[in-house]
Order: structure tokens, then sequence, then C-alpha cells
């Protein structure tokens, strides 16, 4: 697909979308106009012919769009795109010295945008002519294909006004999206309290005792088999949404490897949630990005994985002054939303000690990770070697294993050192002396001795 997409197809995303950005400043110009002049509304000024080949062209015949949904797609995208395109709204009523109600939208705290609102879209489809009005009102529908597709958002309206005062929107990634045709992944938002979590490494190099394994193959069957079991086999009345994992144990023994790996074989991303940015002072904002989180995870089904979990479970009851209150908030919003996220979700800590009975029976899975046994330790050394590392003919695995109690994690840290050591001395392959040099240096990291 990336052979057939050169930057000639590249560009036809974005001119669609620009097209329907100008068509889209007609309709507002002829509508304002229109309205100063308090001539009756007419007709939509007709729309460009639409590529179908690009990516808004899909959308619009996806969803079905006619004339009014591409507007308010085009609305939506506009404070994205092309923000002065909105500045005609920004027209005074002269007699009372505000902004006209009619318009909708509101104003972005910093800057001087125009964010359009249902209510925006309700007046250039509508006019005010309160039965084009009342049939325009369906496409803010949450049932609406646009809104069910994931493309246009209605954010919950200020101060419990009515929903078409909500913010219409576009989540950014839709916008990349749209304008370039290519799927951006929101790994790099710095308020985006998620980042993905890939690995290079496969499903055989998981090296762990064949209990355990078995758990993990049990949550992988759900992944699988998730809706035959609640559409064809009619679990879904009975069963709570989604499904809870509790991985527990020492560091560095693969939990977040294992969360990666299930990601992998389901094809599905993983979502690693960052819970020092969750529990934070900015509580609103906060609680703000982190609904963002769980919507995109119910909507794309993704995976989440919440490390060091612990904190969850620390601020559960303790605690009096109002920085403990707030985290309870956090953490009490934090354990509903987990428990009606209808994905799987699962969260990580080293710490199994601390989770009470009440808190497990949430958990539809408890898989403790373990320290390997010798024969363990040697499938993980012999794993990091199998990538291609060039190794000295005095190089013992087996003896390694044995001697040196060492989780996974550890090992590739060895593996690492040894590899510096080698080169720095002008060495091609790693000899036993720089694994046995690299594994001094692990334990003293540790506070062990080797
Ligand atoms: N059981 C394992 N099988 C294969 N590789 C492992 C295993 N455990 C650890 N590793 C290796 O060590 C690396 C680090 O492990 P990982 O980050 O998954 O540990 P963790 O249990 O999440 O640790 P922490 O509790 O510190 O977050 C992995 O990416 C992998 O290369
Ligand atoms: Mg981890």
């Amino acid at each position: 697909m990336t052979e057939l997409q050169g930057s000639d197809d590249g560009d036809r995303h974005i001119a669609a979308v620009a097209a329907e950005l100008e068509w889209l400043s007609t309709v507002i110009e002829a509508r304002v106009r229109d309205f100063a002049a308090s001539y009756p509304f007419g007709t939509l000024p007709p729309p460009p012919a639409v590529d179908p080949l690009s990516r808004i062209g899909e959308v619009i015949a996806g969803a079905n769009l006619e004339e009014d949904g591409r507007v308010m797609l085009a609305l939506a995208l506009a404070p994205h795109l092309q923000p002065s395109l909105l500045d005609p709204f920004f027209v005074r009523n002269t007699v009372l010295d505000r902004p006209f109600t009619e318009f909708g939208g509101q104003i972005r705290a910093h800057g001087s945008a125009f964010l359009p609102t249902g209510e925006t879209a309700l007046f250039l489809i509508g006019g005010t002519d309160l039965a084009a009005r009342t049939r325009a009102a369906r496409l803010l529908d949450p049932q609406h294909m646009l809104r069910q597709m994931g493309i246009v958002s209605l954010d919950a309206p200020r101060e419990g006004g009515p929903p078409i005062g909500g913010v219409l929107n576009v989540p950014r990634e839709q916008v990349a999206y749209l304008a370039t045709g290519q799927m951006s992944k929101p790994d790099y938002a710095s308020d985006f309290p998620a980042r993905r979590l890939t690995t290079d490494l496969s499903w055989d190099d998981l090296v762990l005792p064949p209990d355990v394994i078995d758990q993990i193959e049990h949550i992988s069957g759900w992944l699988q088999h998730e809706h035959r079991i609640l559409h064809d086999w009619g679990l879904k009345r009975s069963l709570a949404p989604g499904y809870r994992a509790l991985f527990y144990g020492p560091p560095g023994t693969g939990k977040t490897l294992t969360a990666a790996l299930l990601g992998q074989r389901a094809g599905l991303d993983v979502y690693r949630i960052d819970l020092s940015m969750v529990v934070s002072k900015y509580i609103g904002e906060t609680e703000k990005n982190l609904a963002g989180v769980f919507d995109q995870a119910a909507h794309k089904n993704w995976i989440l994985f919440f490390d060091e979990a612990d904190a969850l479970f620390g601020a559960r009851s303790s605690g009096t002054s109002s920085n403990d209150r707030y985290a309870n908030q956090e953490v009490a919003y934090l354990l509903q939303r987990i428990e009606t996220c209808p994905s799987l979700v699962i969260l990580a800590t080293n710490l199994r000690g601390n989770i009470d009975d009440a808190f497990s029976r949430r958990f539809q899975s408890l898989v403790g990770f373990t320290k390997p046994d010798a024969a363990q330790r040697l499938r993980l050394w012999q794993g990091v070697v199998a990538g291609g590392l060039p190794v000295a003919g005095d190089v013992d695995l087996p003896t390694l294993a044995k001697n040196h109690e060492l989780v996974g994690g550890a090992i590739v840290n060895v593996v690492r050192h040894a590899s510096i050591s080698a080169l720095r001395r002008g060495r091609d392959d790693v000899s036993q002396a720089d694994l046995i040099g690299g594994i001094s240096s692990e334990m003293r990291k540790e506070g062990r001795t080797p």
C-alpha cells in the first residue's frame, strides 16, 4: 500500500479537505450576510465534487453525508486547519454589544480562535428556522455515523447548558488522517497521559513457568474469542464489560513485555498509562485527559496497561490531607473507569501484599510473575544471544545461568554492559569475562554482591 502512495496521492487528501473548507467559507459568508440583512436563508451554496479516493471522500461516502453533514464535518475541522475561516462569527451584535447568540461557539481560553459548537452547526445548516434546525439536530445525535465513527465529537456543554452548546471537535489523529491519509498514533503528545507500548520480541521469546504461560494464553483467548462469547454465546447480558488482569511480581520478570506481546498477538495497540502524570495537582485537566484515553480505548479497542499500579491501591482508603483527598478522587475515578472499560485493562505492580480481597475480586486474572529458575535463565540468555550477538568461544551460558540468579531484565542489562566492554577493548565479539563483568555491574546496581 505504501508503494502506491506517492506524494501525488498524498496530496489528494489535503486537496479534498481544502475544497471542503473553501466551500464552508462560502457557506459561512452567505449565512452571516443573510442573517445580518435579515434575509430568509436560502439553500446552501453547492458543495464541490468530492474525490472519492481521498480520505474525506471515503468518510463522506461511508457516513452517507449530504450537504448538511459535510457542513458539520468541515466546521469541526476548521479550528484545526484554518481557524481564520471562522472569523466572520466574531461580528458583534451592535444593539446588545455582544456576540450573536445565534452563532453559538466558544472563544478559546488562550488566543482568540472561535470554537464552533453544535449551535454553530445548526445555525449554518438550519438558520433560525425551527423546522430546519430540528432536522439538522439529528446530525448531532450520538447515533449519527460521524459520531459513531469517532470522527466528530461533541464535548459536554459548559455549566449544564443544552447539549448543542458543546464544542464540536475532531480528534487530533483523525484530523491528521483526513488531511494526510496516514493514521498517526498518539504516542507523542505531551498532554496525553499514555504512551504506546510495542516490542520487537515475539511470543516465543517469552520465558515463564508453564502455569503462568497458561494464564496468559487464557487472557489471549479472551481477546481472540470475546465477540463470540459475548454475542454468539449470549453472555453479554451477564458479564461486566471488558477484562481486567493484574500482573504482579518482582521488577524485570516480564510484566511489561507480556502486555506488549498480548497486543502484538491480537493485533491491538497497547497504551501504557503513566500514573505519575495522572495523580497530579491539575486534577480537572488530568481527569479530562484520562477520560480521553478511556474513550479512545473503548472506541479503538486499545489494551490499557497501568504500570506501577501500587499508587492506586495505596491511596485507596488512607489519607486525610486535602492532597490525599484529591488523589483519592482521582483514584476513585480511575477505578470506576477501569471497571467499566470495555477493553482489556492490565494493572502491573511489584507488590502483591497491598491488594485486598475486595480489590482482587474485580480482576478476571491475577498473574504472578516469578524470578526465573536456572533452566529458564538459560533460555533467557539464549534468547538474548540469538538476536545475532557475536560470542567468543569461551562463553558458557549454562554455567552463567546456573551460578547467577538474574531476572530477564537484568540479563538484558548484562549483555548490553558486556557488549560495550568488548567494543571498548576493540574486540568484535563478547567474551565470558565481559559477561561476568556485566554481571558484577548489575549486582552492584541492585546492591548485591556477585
Ligand atoms: N519472562 C521473560 N521472558 C523473556 N524476556 C524477559 C522476561 N522478563 C524480562 N525479560 C526481558 O527483560 C526486559 C524487561 O522486562 P519487563 O520490562 O517486561 O519487566 P517488568 O516485569 O515489567 O519489570 P518492572 O516491574 O520493573 O516494570 C524485557 O523487555 C525482556 O527483554
Ligand atoms: Mg514493567
